[in-house]
């Protein structure tokens, strides 16, 4: 049984107040918070088992090396990919997308080539690919999200021309909660010959991920929102891409050998991960993944999409607030505005005086926000230890804000 009490006292800052009122934390698409598992293998692998990986032949070192090389394996078990081999480690998302921008993309497109991104992309996802369209003449292209905020996957399959190269979609927009049928996109993108890559940064804190079965090239997600400390993430990579990345960083640990003619690199997907790595931050992320895993991502997913209806339907007893994105197929995430002048930002500080954390402003959507016709919501995410009392206290908190600024 899914006892999201027993779950809520592994995570020591649940219990603390904040403005003098119980925290109610609802910014999880942001940042998720750490159960004490993190926080001890945190502090044991700084305390006990610390060195740099890959480098020394000594006790701590070896065992520095086992410990984070271990979690190679567990992001593999975690998004059931094919081989740990097939999982590049990186600081999250952000590192993980312009990865392939600069290793596999760069190389590979030149002007007039197509990138294909939905309309609610965050800018992890966009940014990149104007590099590509400032430097080398890519064209992006855009599918919007229809009014419900559902994104059609025929739509995409029906964008491509054959100057694309690459579709880039979101699996769960950070800021209407959205699911996207990535499978159904993959399956027509590939009978076209045309490569997906998945940001999964928000939709595999929720859900459970299978890489092989969604038959994407590239899948990325980040430690910080998955229970795990900030700076620590992956991608993994579809081996026949793999072959295709030439690496972006140069430095330590991608290498074999270097001379002063010349440098032999290192298989992958060590060939892409130069430098001293986040050790500690990746070994935490292991155990993060570990949790949620004993957890269950099936009752994870089954306990939020509970609080995802309950909330929904509270929601509706407020005729002054507008949910952005109404499509079913959604994440335990909601966007809203209040009717009437009050900015995201005043909202949030009121709810914030009745301890409960949202987060406001453009989410770094800004497309999706142009699209919708506002220039900021508040965002209330709610992740694994969220209860339906913490929905009440929500909608209390948002009854003042209207109140105050109706
Ligand atoms: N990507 C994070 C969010 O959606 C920071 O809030």
């Amino acid at each position: 049984m899914y006892d999201v009490e027993k779950i809520r006292a592994e995570f020591p800052i649940l219990s603390r107040q904040v403005n003098g009122k119980p925290l109610t934390y609802l910014d999880n698409g942001a940042s998720a918070q750490k159960p004490q598992v993190v926080i001890d293998a945190i502090t044991q692998a700084y305390s006990q088992e610390y060195s740099n990986v890959h480098r020394g032949l000594h006790y701590l070192s070896n065992l520095a090396t086992e410990k984070y090389e271990g979690v190679r394996g567990i992001i593999a078990r975690f998004l059931n990919a094919g081989h740990e081999d097939h999982i590049v480690l990186n600081s999250g998302t952000t590192e993980g997308i312009n990865m392939v921008a600069y290793s596999w993309a760069m190389q590979r497109l030149v002007a007039g080539d197509e990138i294909l991104l939905s309309g609610m992309e965050h800018h992890a996802n966009i940014v990149p690919w104007h590099f590509l369209r400032e430097r080398q003449g890519v064209v992006i292209k855009w599918v919007d999200t229809a009014a419900d905020g559902s994104l059609d996957p025929q739509a995409v399959i029906d964008a491509i021309t054959p100057r694309t190269k690459l579709i880039a979609l979101t699996q769960c927009s950070n800021v209407l909660g959205t699911v996207v049928d990535i499978k159904a996109v993959t399956q027509g993108a590939h009978a076209k010959g045309v490569p997906v890559l998945v940001d999964g940064s928000q939709s595999a804190v929720h859900m459970p991920v299978d890489v092989q079965d969604l038959g994407c090239d590239f899948f990325a997600i980040t430690g910080h929102k998955l229970y795990g400390p900030s700076g620590s993430g992956a991608i993994y990579v579809h081996p026949d891409r793999m072959g295709e990345m030439r690496p972006c960083l140069g430095g330590g640990d991608m290498i074999r050998e270097v001379s002063k003619e010349a440098v032999v690199y290192n298989d992958p997907p060590m060939m892409f991960e130069a430098g001293t790595p986040g050790i500690v931050q990746t070994i935490g992320l292991g155990v993060a993944l570990e949790h949620m895993m004993d957890l269950g991502m099936d009752n994870i997913a089954r306990h939020e999409a509970t609080l995802r209806d309950y909330a929904a339907d509270r929601f509706k007893e407020l005729n002054w607030l507008n949910i952005q994105g109404q499509t079913a197929d959604k994440a335990s995430i909601f966007s809203f505005t209040l009717d009437g002048a009050a900015h995201a930002h005043d909202i949030s500080t009121i709810l914030d005086k009745k301890g409960v954390a949202v987060r406001a402003g453009h989410h770094c959507a800004g497309p999706l926000m142009d699209h919708l016709g506002v220039t900021a919501t508040c965002r209330a995410s709610f992740g694994l230890y969220n209860t339906k009392a913490e929905v009440d206290t929500l909608i209390e908190a948002l009854e003042l804000a209207h109140e105050l600024f109706a």
